[in-house]
């Protein structure tokens, strides 16, 4: 599909991915960006910026409500499905987190359908793999929840209804789509809900304190970190491409350990502070493994897409932020 003139819809259009996406379709020349979010999670604010353009129409809605879909998608040629409740506020608040992510992305589909969006790409997760048992994961690798924590779990399993909606979608209606599987996406707009990306800000809000930043355990559990306009540009790739009905992953493929952000960290603010280790029970974790294994190589073949901002790049993007020279 033609960016260029195109009208799109991002559902969550306040999130930080949203925020990011819209900017670059504003780039790329699109005709009208729709930014539909009923701030369940994200703040006017973020998107505050965005709506000084004349092409940006923000819509205070809600996907649990079709009729508010079905209004705001008339005359829409593509829809980013980015709106949902991520591991931490699902497990705070299951039932509306599901219904969000469940029956928000029915009525997704359902709206798409009646008003003949041509193209839906999809924010789904690597939660969708839950623990796998793989050292290389790649969108062939089978999903195993029973040993991953019941938050990770519930989220994965609310991704991959997301995902078979649309297969189901556009088996019989022919709508066409790419899922998207995030790995921790953190950068400029960086909130507090990301259950892997948190420390990231937590421990930079720390050392700004001048208090030692806190590793939960030993620090060896590994993320992979993508940035957040990396994330964007897949997402308006996807939407460009002829590829439909196909998951990708999309990650870096480069593993670091909290060990390696924090000390990312301290360098690039020129702290001297040394970070302190502490158990925390209780904590709503991930993954524990020190190496994940993500292979981005399936996106870089069928979309041209790989990661181009390494993670201290992307850290030092996201401090100068945080310290206000470069907001938005
Ligand atoms: N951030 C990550 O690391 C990450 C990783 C993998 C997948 N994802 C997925 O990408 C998407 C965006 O992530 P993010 O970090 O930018 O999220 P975010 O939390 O910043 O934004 C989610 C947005 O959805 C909105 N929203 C919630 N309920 C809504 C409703 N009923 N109707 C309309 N809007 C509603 C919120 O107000 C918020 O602005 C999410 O679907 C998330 O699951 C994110």
């Amino acid at each position: 599909m033609k960016i260029s003139g195109g009208r799109f819809l991002l559902t969550g259009g306040a999130s930080l991915i949203g925020s990011h996406v819209a900017e670059q379709l504003l780039e790329a020349g699109a005709g009208e960006v729709v930014l539909f979010d009923n701030y369940a999670l994200g703040s006017p604010e973020v998107a505050a910026f965005l709506a000084q353009d004349k092409r940006v129409r923000v819509v205070r809605g809600d996907i649990t409500r079709l009729h508010e879909l079905l209004d705001a998608l008339d005359g829409i040629d593509g829809l980013f499905a980015l709106a949902g409740f991520l591991t931490l506020p699902l497990s705070q608040n299951p039932g509306l987190g599901l219904d969000v992510n469940v029956h928000g992305m029915f009525n997704i589909v359902e709206a798409c359908r009646h008003r003949a969006v041509k193209k839906v790409v999809f924010s789904s997760s690597v939660a969708t793999f839950g623990d796998p048992e793989a050292d290389q994961v790649d969108e062939t690798t089978p999903f195993r929840w029973h040993t991953a924590p019941p938050a990770l779990a519930l989220y994965a399993s609310s991704k991959i209804i997301g995902e078979n909606l649309l297969r189901l979608y556009k088996q019989r209606y022919g709508l066409d789509y790419i899922a998207l599987r995030y790995s921790t996406v953190y950068g400029e707009r960086q909130h507090h809900r990301g259950v892997n990306a948190l420390h990231i800000i937590e421990s930079y809000e720390r050392i700004k304190a001048g208090e030692r930043p806190v590793i939960a355990g030993d620090g060896s559990e590994a993320h992979d970190y993508v940035y957040v306009g990396d994330v964007a540009r897949a997402n308006v790739m996807a939407m460009a491409s002829e590829v439909s009905g196909e998951s990708f992953l999309i990650a870096t493929g480069v593993d670091s350990s909290v060990n390696d952000i924090v000390a990312i960290l301290l360098k690039l603010t020129g702290s001297p502070l040394k970070p302190r280790h502490r158990d925390e029970p209780g904590k709503v974790q991930t993954t524990t493994k020190a190496a994940l294994g993500f292979s981005p190589a399936k996106a870089k073949r069928l979309l041209g897409w790989e990661a181009a901002v390494g993670v201290e790049d992307g850290i030092r993007r996201l401090i100068a932020w945080a310290e206000g020279s470069n907001r938005p």
